[in-house]
């Protein structure tokens, strides 16, 4: 009896685990100036502790990344002996994290409605927001659960139609595969909360049909409201660390480029592809729905890029122009509102080569020709995700975007 005690005690204590805290943790700046000094700061991103916000990506494209307290005399000095310029952009990752909490609070109490831009909203909040426009609007919007999490939680997806017939174009978008981006899912958010409870965009929905998975990692999303702010991963135990890159884990040229077979790794592709639910949920979606899915979008943040295929080779995809084309026209939109500028390209050419991401595997495996990684905007000096009060201004110039990509489609 008393061991059983005992160990129940423990399982409680393991099970009651201590929220991860970045005290001291700073957020360098770097411009790589030449091959080497490129080289160097590629090698780092293989370090663990070393959390890259900005991977390196090409000479003189600023490198940011976050480094814990114990290595950063010794970062400093390698820095220093290569006669390396770096700047500080957060000297204590933490304090802004609680800065940005207490604001957060604040707002979250004066809130009103069942959707919120002021503050980050948690997943329980998404699906009873899912699940109120569901109830409220049932001949234009239908719930629809597209698997689940690992830890259980139901990935959802709001279907909007206002249209009769079977065979209509369909815009596919998901955001917050990777957990702490964010800002992905209120953008999501913003764009059921138009199409649906907006009536002057009734149009938007006349002719296209829209699914929106707003949140396809919630163990991961979360985990880094509850425990690890800055958890990118899924939540799958494995032997050594928890965890597995979700948008490294898609069946396209896994595992070829830019993605990782150590557990610990932010990159970790997984044991094989395809071992999440999360991916395996998104993949049968995108295989039973391929003939309407004109348009895929995947929200991501940070870095201000409008990325398309592929992602798992330097090569340019067949339609690269009609791509670019199509991103040069969501760019304009955007900036119209309040200047906000994208860059576009493929993703290896633009960022790196990483493979097993949703988009290559929804253009490549499922036939969807026309698949966009959107990087949106992030929170600069004041941490990885923009302040609460910014989720506001960047989900409605985000929304022109949409918009011009759903006038593309119809048209
Ligand atoms: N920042 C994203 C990531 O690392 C970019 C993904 C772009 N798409 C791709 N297939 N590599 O996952
Ligand atoms: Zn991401």
């Amino acid at each position: 009896m008393k061991f059983l005690v005992f160990g129940l005690v423990c399982l409680g204590l393991a099970l009651a685990e201590e929220p991860f805290h970045y005290d001291g943790y700073k957020v360098y700046q770097i411009v790589p100036r030449t091959e080497e000094e490129a080289y160097y700061l590629k090698a780092l991103t293989e370090e663990p502790g070393f959390d890259f916000w900005a991977y390196p990506r090409a000479l003189n494209a600023t490198v940011t990344v976050m480094v814990p307290p114990d290595v950063q005399v010794g970062f400093e000095n390698d820095l220093e002996a290569k006669n390396m310029h770096f700047e500080v952009l957060i000297n204590d990752v933490e304090s802004t994290i609680r800065d940005e909490d207490t604001r957060q609070r604040m707002s979250r109490s004066a809130a009103r409605g069942s959707v919120s831009f002021t503050y980050y909203m948690r997943y329980n909040e998404i699906v009873s927001y899912l699940t109120t426009i569901a109830d409220t609007y049932p001949s234009i919007a239908r719930l629809i659960v597209i698997g689940h999490s690992y830890e259980g939680r139901a990935i959802v997806a709001l279907r909007i139609s206002r249209g009769t017939g079977s065979n209509r174009p369909e815009i596919l978008v998901d955001a917050g595969i990777h957990a702490r981006e964010w800002i992905a899912p209120p953008v999501a958010l913003y764009l059921i909360n138009q199409l649906v409870e907006n009536t002057a965009n009734a149009y938007l929905s006349q002719d296209v049909d829209w699914v929106i998975i707003p949140s396809l990692n919630p163990d991961g999303y979360e985990y880094t409201h509850t425990n690890t702010r800055l958890w990118r991963k899924t939540r799958t135990p494995n032997t050594l660390c928890y965890g597995v890159d979700p948008n490294r884990n898609f069946d396209y040229y896994w595992m070829v480029a830019g993605a990782s077979s150590s557990q610990c790794s932010e990159i970790y592709a997984g044991p094989r592809a395809f071992s999440e639910s999360e991916t395996q949920a998104l993949r049968d979606y995108l295989h039973a729905n391929s003939q309407r899915i004109k348009l895929y979008l995947t929200f991501h943040s940070y870095g201000n890029y409008l990325l398309y295929p592929w992602g798992y080779t330097s090569a340019l995809p067949a339609n690269n122009e009609e791509l670019y084309a199509l991103g040069v026209r969501v760019n304009d939109a955007i900036r119209a509102v309040a200047g906000t500028t994208y860059s576009i390209g493929t993703s290896t050419n633009l960022l790196y080569a990483a493979a097993g991401g949703s988009d290559d595997y929804a253009k490549g495996a499922a036939g969807v020709e026309l698949a966009y990684c959107i990087e949106l905007p992030g929170g600069g000096n004041v941490g990885f995700n923009p302040p609460a009060t910014s989720i506001w201004p960047i989900v409605q110039e985000t929304w022109e975007g949409i918009k011009a990509y759903h006038d593309y489609i119809r048209d």
